[in-house]
């Protein structure tokens, strides 16, 4: 197959960088869009000139309609992803992979008893500086990854959570600085440490306690196989959209990544390497991995292999962020 017939659920914020995507995707098209919005619909079927429906089933009914993006809010991933695997189609899922460990597991047996790929939009695995990152510690240059933290300080307001209901809320946003904003940074920290469980978590709400009843600031104490510690701290009560940070350890040097750059510590010295990019849509912070992303999904799935991000993988993340939410931590602002 040359090209993959795409549909999108989901005509919100993040469906832009998907349009664009597919709209650059050598192997991909987009066919239909989706929204129960009708508004939203409309807008989205116009700009992007394809047939729309206000319920997913009619347009996963469609026989010529070969991958769908989930593009919905939390609460509808794990159902939406499972009907659509289970009406034959590929899926990319926005993250994350389900609101608990339970919802995530349904998905990946939906994908094994189906035949189809998932996989989960974790684009920022696609930056410059977590792709060097990676190569640094596959190539064992540094030895292994002994440590390690990571932070994330971003600014989420009142108003923010006020123009769109679902999102502050347990039933349909499932959590709120863990699972939405930082949950990226804490699949990097995970893949790049090859592989973390968590000891420890903290959930509070220190700046929105009142219009939010998830947490806005999370803390975690992990462990590698080896046992070495890795901290991770996510917060939404900063004065700005922070760099992200992410500090790695390992037996023969460091890894600092400040945004896009990268500073590698040798035993000879330190090197910076700037992977910064001004190109890509949506906010910067959320990273331009959008693009890459998706065209190495249908890069991959027109080879017949498996996606650089499987959701086996991914689902691996959500095993740490369910057990922060539902394990040893209690929401403790009140
Ligand atoms: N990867 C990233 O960096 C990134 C960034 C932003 C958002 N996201 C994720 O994208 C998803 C959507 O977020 P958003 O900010 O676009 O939210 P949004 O509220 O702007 O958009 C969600 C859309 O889904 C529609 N919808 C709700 N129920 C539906 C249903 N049953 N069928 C079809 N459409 C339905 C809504 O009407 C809305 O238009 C979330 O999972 C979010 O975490 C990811």
């Amino acid at each position: 197959m040359e090209q993959f017939r795409v549909g999108v659920i989901g005509c919100g914020a993040i469906s832009g960088n998907h349009f664009h995507a597919i709209g650059k995707a050598e192997h991909a098209v987009l066919r239909a869009v989706c929204d129960v919005d009708v508004e939203k619909l409309h807008r989205a079927m116009e700009a992007q000139g394809v047939e729309g429906y206000t319920d997913y089933n009619d347009l996963l009914a469609r026989s010529d309609i070969d991958a769908v993006h989930v593009c919905v809010p939390h609460y509808l991933h794990a159902p939406i992803a499972i009907a659509a695997l289970k009406a034959g189609k590929h899926v990319l899922c926005e993250k994350p992979m389900g609101m608990t460990i339970e919802e995530a597991e349904a998905m990946q047996r939906a994908s094994d008893e189906s035949g189809k790929t998932l996989t989960i939009c974790f684009q920022n695995r696609y930056n410059g500086a977590s792709l060097r990152m990676k190569e640094i510690i596959d190539g064992g240059e540094l030895g292994r990854v002994i440590g390690g933290s990571a932070f994330v300080c971003w600014d989420r307001d009142e108003a923010y959570y006020a123009s769109c209901p679902w999102r502050g809320t347990w039933k349909t946003e499932g959590g709120s600085s863990l699972i939405n904003q930082s949950i990226h940074t804490l699949d990097l920290l995970r893949w790049l440490a090859g592989g973390l469980k968590l000891k420890n978590a903290t959930m509070t709400a220190k700046r929105l306690a009142d219009t939010i009843e998830t947490e806005d600031t999370c803390d975690m104490l992990l462990e590698n196989k080896d046992g070495n510690r890795f901290v991770f701290y996510c917060t939404n009560c900063a004065s700005t959209n922070e760099n992200i940070y992410l500090h790695l350890i390992l037996e023969k040097g460091e890894l600092h990544m400040d945004g896009a750059r990268l500073t590698i510590i040798t035993p000879d010295g330190a090197r910076l390497e700037d992977f910064s990019v001004t190109a890509g849509v949506g906010k910067n912070y959320w990273g331009a991995g959008h693009d890459q992303m998706i065209a190495d999904f249908y890069r991959h799935l027109r080879l017949g292999q498996a996606p650089f991000i499987t959701s086996r993988d991914a689902l691996e993340t959500t095993r740490i962020m369910d057990a922060a939410y539902h394990g040893n931590a209690p929401l403790r602002h009140r």
